[in-house]
């Protein structure tokens, strides 16, 4: 199963993304988290993608192409789920020859819809484990209290500026990678909205019947 998923900062890709990796075994690849641990971990590019993110902007396309590259290669090509890419149309275009080139194109791209305010709402309350980068919210999904408390940090990305220059960011350079996705047919287009249950539910009600999967 190769799968993207889709949709604005917040609408729950990477809680979704963890759902789909337990569910099916597949290697949830989410170039945020690849990013965030690249700057925890001296990567030489570290301070570059710290300046990029840290405000909310985007990382140029090349970098985060060849980091999400090295991701799909590792994992075989396949049983993957890909988390914040691509989103720009450039990437959709690169993403897709890429695939193309070795028989494996993507097979669906599940778009999580979530309307601004809401966005505002999750990502203010939101926390992440430092480590595995695992989302919390302090209301809804709390991190478990077995986790080490000076484990579980806020994103700098996630104060109110930062947060509202991703919002503007995804108007105006991610929302046309839906149309890319919706005229190649590929495109499912589920509400985020509801309890993290109902979303799993209708992901697993959408999933395309021509796709292969096994429970893991
Ligand atoms: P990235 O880490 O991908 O951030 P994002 O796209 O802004 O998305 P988020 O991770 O903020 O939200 P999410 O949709 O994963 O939601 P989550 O499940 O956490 O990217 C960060 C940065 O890296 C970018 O800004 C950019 O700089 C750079 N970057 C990454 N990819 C790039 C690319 N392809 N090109 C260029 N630059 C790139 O949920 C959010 C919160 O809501 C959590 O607290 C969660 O617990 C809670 N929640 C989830 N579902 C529910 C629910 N149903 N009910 C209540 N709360 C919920
Ligand atoms: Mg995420």
């Amino acid at each position: 199963m190769r799968l993207a998923l889709f949709g604005p900062p917040g609408a729950g890709k990477g809680t979704q993304s963890t759902f789909l990796r337990d569910t099916f075994g597949l290697r949830a690849i989410s170039t945020g988290n690849i990013i965030r641990k690249a700057i925890r971990e001296g990567h030489e590019l570290g301070p570059t993608l710290d300046a990029h993110i840290k405000d909310g902007g985007l990382v140029p396309d090349e970098i985060v192409q060849d980091l999400a590259k090295s991701s799909i290669v590792r994992h075989n090509f396949d049983q993957f789920v890909l988390d914040g890419f691509p989103r720009t149309l450039s990437q959709a275009k690169w993403l897709n020859d890429f695939l193309e080139a070795y028989k494996v194109p993507l097979q669906m791209v599940i778009f999580l819809a979530v309307p601004d305010e809401v966005v505002i709402e999750r990502l203010s309350q939101r926390r992440i484990h430092k480590l595995t980068c695992e989302p919390y919210h302090l209301l809804y999904h709390p991190p478990p209290a077995d986790v080490d408390p000076s484990l579980i940090i806020q994103r700098k990305d996630d104060r109110p500026e930062a947060i509202r220059f991703r919002l503007e960011t995804y108007k105006k350079v991610t929302e046309p990678v839906e149309r890319f996705y919706e005229d190649k047919g590929l495109l499912t287009k589920i509400s985020g909205l509801g309890s993290n249950t109902e979303i799993q539910k209708r992901i697993l009600e959408n999933l395309n019947p021509s796709l292969e999967y096994q429970i893991a």
